[in-house]
């Protein structure tokens, strides 16, 4: 298993180019099932997680097509992916391929909204507390699917087709609300969804559905209306820009110092982490597609943040956030209200000398002058990229392992810190 070695002590300097998004690229994707025509995304980032979502289309027999580089495109630009759903042979996702992935269960939408049957995979455990589809579920059943759990498998039917309805979350869910946006493009009538996530990705879907023929309103609002359609065809569409990638290289400049510039990013998708960041003592400067991100000379504050769906602080950079405030001056308090049990970091960060205490779904993190480096374990995504820029600014030698789980969502993570002067490598094995 690769293993990543981080000689920790350098500021950072320089520009990285921030990829597209891959909690968009995945829904965006998983859309192509709605039609059988061809849907073109571009800016599509170079992910485990995408490769495993073409494994598991490429089973429905969804044809695709990676575009070859451009001149002056570099492994950092993203690709562009056209899919085709011409002829479904197969409307089965199986649990060895959903249970890498959860996003993948989201198929179950367009299966059962044009093809009027599927059979997905329950997702099964997951790292970070339970994770269940009960929402996902009552979504389609309003919209008329008939729902039965056989061995494991949700299997969901629709013969006749979806019937538009209104669908009001309990809770505010971005899967429940991606699947509840597929189905009912091609319902008959109009749904309403209540309480509908507003994350940036909810929009961009929104967007590509809306160019592939959809009539969608109010997708960025918490209600949104769709009058279904016939039909869906082809559309061309570019992934929007990673707000969690954008916002973790933040950070990390906040912590090591030095001065970068994120390009190909949009300051909006992150207003809210962006000024906890300013409060926190970094100088951040941004223009419509850039953000410039500068600590120099003074330390860190510590500020207290509590995690909140969009526009909130997103829950994904919880990890990161608190690696921050290991060397700030003061004690935060960081709350987590989205996930339980997604404070497995805190063990690892205290590895490298970080103090932190556990108090139901909050963590107390008083802030120390230096971190040493030490060899420290990845548990998921977000986690392990929080134990690379605690690594960056701890002294010594920090190796983490298990960073495949860094390959599910970070394109190039490597690569874009070493141009801004990190040492940092990949060792095979
Ligand atoms: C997505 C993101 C993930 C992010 C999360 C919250 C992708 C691929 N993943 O995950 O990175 O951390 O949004 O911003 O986009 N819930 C239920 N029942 C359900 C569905 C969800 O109780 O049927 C709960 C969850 O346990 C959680 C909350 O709702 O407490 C929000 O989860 P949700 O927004 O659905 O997360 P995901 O869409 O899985």
């Amino acid at each position: 298993m690769d293993r990543i070695r981080i000689r920790g002590g350098a500021p950072l300097n320089g520009t990285i180019p921030i990829s597209g998004a891959k909690n968009a690229a995945l829904p965006l994707m998983i859309a192509s099932l709605l039609t059988e025509e061809t849907l073109e995304l571009g800016n599509v980032p170079r992910l485990a997680d995408i490769s495993s979502l073409l494994r598991i289309l490429s089973n429905f027999g969804v044809d695709h097509m990676i575009a070859g580089r451009r001149p002056g495109e570099t492994s950092e630009t993203g690709q562009t992916i056209r899919l085709t759903a011409r002829s479904v042979i197969d409307t089965c996702a199986p649990y060895e391929l959903v249970s890498t992935m959860r996003a993948s269960f989201w198929v179950i939408a367009p299966l059962v909204a044009r093809l009027g049957e599927a059979r997905v995979s329950m997702p099964g455990g997951c790292a970070i507390g339970t994770r269940p589809v009960d929402l996902l579920i009552m979504a389609l059943e309003k919209l008329g699917a008939e729902i039965e759990i056989d061995g494991g498998y949700v299997v969901a039917k629709a013969p006749k087709g979806l019937t538009g309805a209104t669908i009001e979350f309990p809770k505010v869910t971005v899967g429940g609300t991606h699947v509840a946006l597929m189905a009912a493009t091609l319902a008959k009538g109009t749904t309403v969804i209540k309480n509908a996530a507003r994350e940036p990705e909810v929009v961009d879907l929104a967007d590509c559905l809306i160019k592939m023929g959809a009539k969608i309103r109010g997708a960025g609002e918490s209600e949104i209306v769709v009058e279904g359609v016939e039909r869906l065809h082809g559309a061309s569409h570019d992934v929007l820009p990673d707000r969690i990638e954008t916002g973790t290289y933040a950070m990390a400049v906040a912590m090591t110092g030095g001065d970068v510039t994120l390009e190909n990013t949009r300051p909006e998708l992150l207003a809210f982490a962006l000024d906890v960041l300013k409060q926190a003592g970094a100088e951040i400067t941004s223009t419509d597609n850039s953000i410039r991100v500068r600590r120099n000379g003074n330390g860190i504050k510590a500020v207290d943040m509590t995690t909140d769906p969009f526009p909130g602080f997103p829950t994904d950079l919880q990890a990161q956030f608190m690696a921050l405030m290991t060397k700030a001056s003061g004690t935060s308090r960081i709350r987590e209200t989205i996930f339980e049990n997604r404070f497995m970091h805190v063990q690892e960060l205290a590895r490298l000398g970080a103090k932190i205490r556990l108090d139901g779904d909050s963590a107390y993190v008083e802030g120390v002058p230096t971190l040493k480096g030490a060899p420290v374990m990845a548990t998921d995504l977000r986690a392990s990229v929080s134990l690379v820029i605690a690594g960056l600014a701890a002294e010594g030698e920090t190796t983490i392992n298990r960073v495949y789980h860094l390959d599910r969502g970070f394109e190039a993570l490597e690569a874009k810190l070493v141009r801004c002067g990190a040492e940092i490598e990949r060792i095979k094995g």
